[in-house]
């Protein structure tokens, strides 16, 4: 039986009608401005409304969100994320990893992220903050790891990059769910590969992370943050990976963007490897819902493995 799981990101659905001014007294200033000119017409509760109608989390054994749930990481945008997410579906079906706008600036952790802290767990959690990523949730024969890129960066820069400590345990993971011969999906705010993303919004040790996940093997990567769909591959140790990105859950495409669109994925082990197909759902302005925007079918060869006798 094949295994199912989908991927939103960017869904940016919080509002600042009730910002005050003395929480924008730093780089939230800019974003918040950023907001007020642009973004609230762009990220549309209504598109959030018809996405939460299309996906059925029920379906799925997991639904992956890569981050910027707000625009300026304040604990009110906290709070509507998670009344957003416990709509959404339970913990066990969520995982989350967070985004720049998430860390906009330092805050205060029992504010913030703690709010979200069960969407972001392992399936056995770290036990302190400082351990929760690399997240590692496995359903059947899924491992999702998620990695965060969310930290503090100066004005006007949209960077993110990755702890040593996670870079330290991330190989450790890779292996151990390959040599179990499971699927890995590696999921994370931005973009590993270097080069791909513009200078102010790049992964700034993308170097680092893509040889790490190279050297330890995955088979398919997600990402985000750049607010628009496309596809690269990655060589690894174990064979080439897909990498790819998909718009914000929210956008109607107002300033040369995508317009919202997710993908859902379907896995099946089959002899040598994995067949994987995508299913794209993208939102139609005149229809108000998702409809259908292709589907597509990767062959993921992986020659040293060795078909399951339970599901071959
Ligand atoms: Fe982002």
């Amino acid at each position: 039986m094949p295994q199912r799981f989908a991927q939103i990101s960017d869904p940016h659905l919080s509002s600042l009608e009730d910002a005050r001014p003395r929480d924008l007294l730093n780089k939230r200033a800019l974003g918040y401005l950023s907001w007020r000119r642009k973004r609230r017409f762009e990220h549309r509760p209504e598109v959030l409304q018809a996405l939460q109608q299309d996906l059925d989390v029920r379906d799925l054994d997991q639904l992956l969100i890569t981050g910027d749930l707000t625009h300026i990481g304040l604990p009110s945008e906290f709070r509507q994320a998670e009344s957003w997410l416990r709509q959404l579906g339970e913990p066990c079906q969520l995982a989350l990893v967070p985004g720049n706008h998430d860390s906009c600036v330092r805050a205060d952790w029992d504010q913030t992220y703690a709010l979200w802290r069960d969407y972001m767990e392992s399936d056995q959690p770290a036990g302190d903050r400082a351990g929760i990523f690399p997240s590692l949730r496995v359903r059947g024969k899924l491992a999702f790891i998620g990695l965060s890129t969310a930290c503090p960066k100066p004005p006007l820069m949209a960077t993110g990059s990755i702890d040593q400590d996670q870079l330290r345990r991330l190989p450790g993971i890779l292996r151990d769910s390959g040599q179990r011969g499971l699927f890995r999906v590696l999921y994370l705010h931005h973009c590993p590969l270097p080069g791909v993303e513009k200078w102010r919004k790049r992964l700034t040790n993308a170097d680092e992370v893509q040889a790490v996940i190279a050297d330890g093997g995955a088979e398919l990567v997600l990402h985000g943050h750049g607010h628009r769909a496309h596809r690269h591959e990655l060589a690894t140790v174990d064979g080439t990976a897909p990498v790819i990105a998909v718009p914000s859950a929210s956008a109607l495409g107002l300033h040369g963007a995508d317009r919202a669109s997710y993908n859902r994925y379907s896995v099946t082990a089959q002899e040598r490897g994995w067949r994987l197909d995508i299913d794209t759902r993208r939102y139609d302005p005149q229809l108000g819902r998702f409809v259908d925007d292709g589907i597509e079918n990767l062959d993921i060869r992986r020659p040293g493995r060795q078909p399951s006798p339970v599901n071959p």
